[in-house]
């Protein structure tokens, strides 16, 4: 992303967060309320119209949780990449103009039989559930979520792709009329993100359909996005209106833009620096201090396994 490198990248690791902080939902509370910025933000009017609202907050799942504090809403949904609705963090006003109702995503491509679903049949064909997340964004801030949505490759089932296909690539919509960022010539729009069909029915591979026990806000990808916490944040792709099967790699967003900054496979690692600022540490949101960045964001039990040989790709960029 095209943004000035952030200063504090020295601090002593004596001050960093320590690990083992797991807070609850209760606690979250107590803690959002310590943090004086946070008041000052306006409250996120809460999407009780939603059509699927009956279904949050999903069961947890406790297989998924974190070893960091939860990042209070009122940070997270403030401080957002949208490049759809301006290249910089406040955009969640803005955001609010995108109609997610009626919304429809398109299967096609390598597939069985292309067809097109609406959002809410969609959602309520799978079961929901909530996962803690941490979420690294490649310009060396993180936070930590509780998102709701499905596994991925409950969807991959779903569309039921062809043995050649080997690829998912996945496309935002396209509106310039409401996301005016999109009258942006300079940028490839509508924005597009790929993953491999391994990495797309790897179990950590989450599609989301809320945030915070309710229907995800605006601002954070409504109402589907993608979140793949080993790999860093631009890979998430927000507003999602198709998934294609192909046997291509696909070209994403940011890879279009600047390749020589943003790859494919984005998978984060503290040692592999982007060319223009170091990824050894990260900005937790939640606090404001920084702490060291793990390889593929903590989650390399889950994932290093489908990059086994590959050391000849640039994995970490
Ligand atoms: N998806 C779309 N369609 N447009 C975007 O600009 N930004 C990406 C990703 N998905 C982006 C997107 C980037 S760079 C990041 S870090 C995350 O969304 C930010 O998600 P958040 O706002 O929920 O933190």
């Amino acid at each position: 992303m095209l943004i000035r490198t952030p200063r504090g990248w020295e601090l002593p690791e004596r001050l960093a967060t320590p690990e083992d902080i797991f807070l609850n939902r209760r606690a979250l509370l107590a803690g959002a309320g310590s943090i004086a910025a946070v008041g000052a933000m306006p409250e996120l009017a809460f999407a009780a119209d939603d059509p699927t609202a009956d279904l949050y907050p999903a069961k947890r799942n406790p297989a998924f949780k974190l070893a960091r504090q939860i990042t209070p809403e009122k940070i997270n949904s403030h401080y957002n990449n949208f490049y759809e609705f301006g290249s910089h963090k406040k955009i969640s006003e803005k955001a609010q103009a995108l109609e997610v109702r009626p919304w429809e995503v398109k299967i096609d491509g390598e597939v069985e039989k292309p067809f097109t679903i609406g959002i809410d049949d969609l959602i309520r064909k799978m079961a929901l559930e909530e996962r803690l997340y941490r979420h690294r964004c490649v310009e060396a801030w993180s936070m930590t979520i509780p998102w709701s949505g499905f596994p991925m490759q409950d969807l991959v089932a779903l569309a039921k792709p062809l043995s050649s296909a080997k690829y998912v690539r996945m496309e935002t919509f396209h509106n310039p009329k409401v996301a005016t960022g999109q009258k942006a010539a300079w940028y490839p729009w509508p924005y597009v993100e790929g993953l491999t069909i391994a990495e797309a029915t790897n179990e950590l591979a989450f599609l989301v359909t809320g945030a915070y026990g309710k229907p995800m806000a605006k601002q954070f990808g409504a109402p589907l996005r993608l979140a793949v916490p080993w790999k860093y944040g631009f890979k998430h792709i927000k507003s999602i209106v198709r998934f294609s099967f192909t046997s291509e790699r696909p070209k994403s967003f940011w890879e279009a833009v600047q390749a020589r900054e943003y790859g494919f496979w984005a998978n984060v690692n503290p040692a592999v620096d982007h060319p223009r600022w170091s990824q050894a540490t990260e900005r937790d949101l939640a606090t404001g201090v920084r702490i060291p960045t793990k390889l593929y964001n903590g989650y390399g039990a889950q994932v290093a396994h489908m990059y086994k040989g590959m050391e000849g790709e640039k994995l970490f960029m």
